[in-house]
């Protein structure tokens, strides 16, 4: 299995890193995207609808392949990995959370945050169970554990996909719109966790359009038409200066008409 280092140990280079990334579906969608993403970031891509943030952020994570360049994850390049090699990479050591969660219907929250573990098979079911409970407790989420995922509200769905992404205890987090169904209140929780979850010294690359998710980020990379128009340093929000981070955000947003 590979395995990622986490921030403390020793790391020889960055944990992610991306080198002339170009994806074509009809049109070309990203155009040779270089990116290195230390271990321990909490990384914001910004960008308007379409201009290839998913598209970017499934590449990164292995989900899909592109045209042409590569991606190196914890020192391996994902093209030289087999399909097999990959499955594991991402049950193991990707945690993802969809623009549009994605649960088994038939089952519960429970089950649901619990199936990526129990499928990983690397503790036992009670273990896995009781991972569960604790994450859900920390997500705000336990006391609908039992509920269909039809019988949530959007905000308690995204949260248990959260937990679900964290089951496995993975070194870098996906996050495509993690807090997009919340209100603002809720996705300041959120992301006090999500803060909480890079503190452990886990990896989170995060597509948002939201400033003020953004604004909490070390560094935001502001995506146009397939390129990387801005890549603005924040660095670690010690919750002094929101205002002004924002506004540092909004000021890169509004200068490539975003
Ligand atoms: N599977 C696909 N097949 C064909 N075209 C696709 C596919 N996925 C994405 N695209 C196209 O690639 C472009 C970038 O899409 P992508 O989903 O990456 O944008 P985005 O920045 O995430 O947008 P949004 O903010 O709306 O989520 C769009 O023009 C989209 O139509
Ligand atoms: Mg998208």
């Amino acid at each position: 299995m590979t395995t990622i280092p986490r921030t403390g140990a020793v790391t020889p280079g960055p944990v992610l890193s991306a080198r002339g990334l170009v994806k074509d579906w009809d049109v070309r969608v990203l155009h040779g995207i270089d990116l290195d993403v230390p271990a321990g970031q909490l990384l914001a891509i910004m960008g308007p609808s379409g201009s290839g943030k998913s598209t970017l952020l499934s590449l990164l994570a292995g989900m899909d392949v592109p045209t042409s360049g590569c991606v190196e994850l914890g020192g391996q390049e994902l093209s030289s990995m087999s399909e097999r090699q990959l499955a594991d990479l991402r049950l193991h050591r990707i945690g993802f959370v969809f623009q549009t969660t994605r649960f088994v219907r038939t089952l519960d929250l429970a089950d649901n945050i619990a199936l990526p573990a129990l499928v990983a098979r690397v503790d036992s079911p009670a273990q896995v169970r009781q991972r569960a409970r604790e994450l859900m407790e920390r997500m705000g989420v336990a006391e609908v554990s039992h509920h269909h995922v039809t019988e949530v509200s959007g905000g308690q769905l995204q949260r248990a996909a959260l937990c679900r992404a964290l089951i496995n205890d993975p070194d870098v987090l996906f996050g495509d719109e993690p807090t997009g169904a919340l209100d603002s209140a809720s996705a300041a929780r959120v992301l006090d966790l999500l803060a909480g979850v890079v503190a452990e010294g886990r990896t989170l690359v995060l597509v948002t359009h939201d400033a003020a998710v953004a604004a909490r980020a070390d560094r935001v990379l502001v995506l146009v038409d397939g390129s990387v128009a801005e890549d603005l340093a924040l660095g670690r929000d010690d919750g002094e200066d929101r205002a002004g981070r924002l506004e540092q955000v909004r000021r890169v947003l509004t200068r490539h008409g975003v």
